[in-house]
C-alpha cells in the first residue's frame, strides 16, 4: 500500500501483492515455528528450586503438557553430578492418561509418586543428604514428535537448618531479573531478524523497480521528473 503512493511503482499494484504475502508468511511460519517447539512441554513448576534441612523428604515436582497428546512418551528423571549425568528414573507412559508401565529407579531413596492422570510425573527423594544437592532434570520425548527432546530443571538446596527468607527472596529476583532479561534478548533478536528479512526484502523489491524503469512504460505519468517525454 505504502509503495503504491511513492509513484514509482509503474506496473500497478501487482508488484507490492508479493512482498505483503511474504511478509504474512513470514509471520506465519514464525507463529507455526513457536507453536511446534512447544509441542511438548515440561514444567518443574513456578519456582523451580527447593531448600530442604538435611535428613528431610522432598518432592522434585514435574508435570508434561502436549498440544498433539502423547505416545510412548519417554520420561526421565536425572541429577547432575558435577557435570556427568546420572539417571535417577525413567520408563514409558503409552498414551495419555495411562499409568507408566514400570519406572525404573537408578538411585537410592528415590520414590515415583506421578500420575498420569494428572500428566505428574514427580519423584520423592527420602532422607536428602548433602551430596542430593543440585540440578535435577525432567526430561521428555514424545515420538510422535520425531524424538524432540524436552527439558525442566529442578534446583535443590540441602542446607543444615532453614534460614531466615533473605537469600530464597535473593534467588527469587535472581532468576526473575535472568529470566526478564532472557525475554527481552529474544524479543530483540527476533525482532532485528524481522526487521532484517524485511529490509532485504525491500532491497530486493527497489532492485526490480530500477532494472524495471529502464524499460519504460509511464502509462500514468506517476514519476514527475524520471518520466521521458515518450507521448509528446
Ligand atoms: C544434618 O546435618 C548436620 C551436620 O552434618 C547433623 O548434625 C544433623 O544431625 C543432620 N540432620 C539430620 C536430620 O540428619
Ligand atoms: C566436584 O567438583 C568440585 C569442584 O569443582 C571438585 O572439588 C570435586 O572433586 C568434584 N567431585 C567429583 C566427585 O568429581
Ligand atoms: C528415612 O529415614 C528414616 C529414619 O532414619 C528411616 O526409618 C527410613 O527407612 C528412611 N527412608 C528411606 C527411604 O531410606
Ligand atoms: C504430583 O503428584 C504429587 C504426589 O501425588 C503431588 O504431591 C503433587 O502436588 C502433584 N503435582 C502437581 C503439579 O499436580
Ligand atoms: C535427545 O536426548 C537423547 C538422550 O538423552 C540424546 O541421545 C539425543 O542426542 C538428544 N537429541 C537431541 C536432538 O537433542
Amino acid at each position: 500500500m505504502v509503495s503504491r503512493s511513492g509513484g514509482r511503482l509503474r506496473g500497478g499494484g501487482s508488484r507490492g501483492a508479493p512482498s505483503e504475502g511474504s511478509v504474512s508468511c513470514l509471520l506465519l511460519a514464525l507463529i507455526i515455528g513457536v507453536c511446534c517447539v512447544h509441542a511438548l512441554e515440561m514444567n518443574t513448576g513456578k519456582v523451580p528450586f527447593l531448600e530442604a534441612v538435611n535428613g528431610s523428604t522432598v518432592l522434585l515436582p514435574c508435570t508434561y503438557a502436549s498440544c498433539i497428546g502423547i505416545t510412548n512418551l519417554y520420561f526421565k528423571w536425572e541429577f547432575n553430578d558435577n557435570g556427568t549425568m546420572q539417571k535417577v528414573a525413567d520408563s514409558v507412559i503409552p498414551t495419555d492418561h495411562m499409568e507408566p508401565n514400570k519406572v525404573q529407579i537408578y538411585r537410592e531413596r528415590v520414590e515415583y509418586v506421578g500420575s498420569s492422570k494428572e500428566n505428574n510425573i514427580s519423584i520423592l527423594l527420602w532422607n536428602v543428604t548433602f551430596e542430593d544437592a543440585g540440578v535435577y532434570t525432567c526430561f521428555g520425548k514424545n515420538p510422535k514428535e520425531k524424538g524432540r527432546n524436552h527439558s525442566a530443571f529442578f534446583t535443590l538446596y540441602v542446607v543444615e537448618e532453614l534460614k531466615v527468607v533473605d537469600n530464597t527472596l535473593t534467588i527469587i529476583i535472581a532468576s526473575c531479573v535472568g529470566g526478564f532479561i532472557a525475554f527481552l534478548m529474544t524479543f530483540m533478536l527476533l525482532k532485528n531478524l524481522t526487521l532484517f528479512i524485511l529490509a532485504k526484502m525491500e532491497e530486493k523489491n527497489k532492485e526490480c523497480l530500477v532494472t524495471s524503469s529502464g524499460i519504460d512504460n509511464t502509462e500514468n505519468g506517476l514519476s514527475g521528473s524520471k518520466s521521458t517525454p515518450k507521448k509528446a
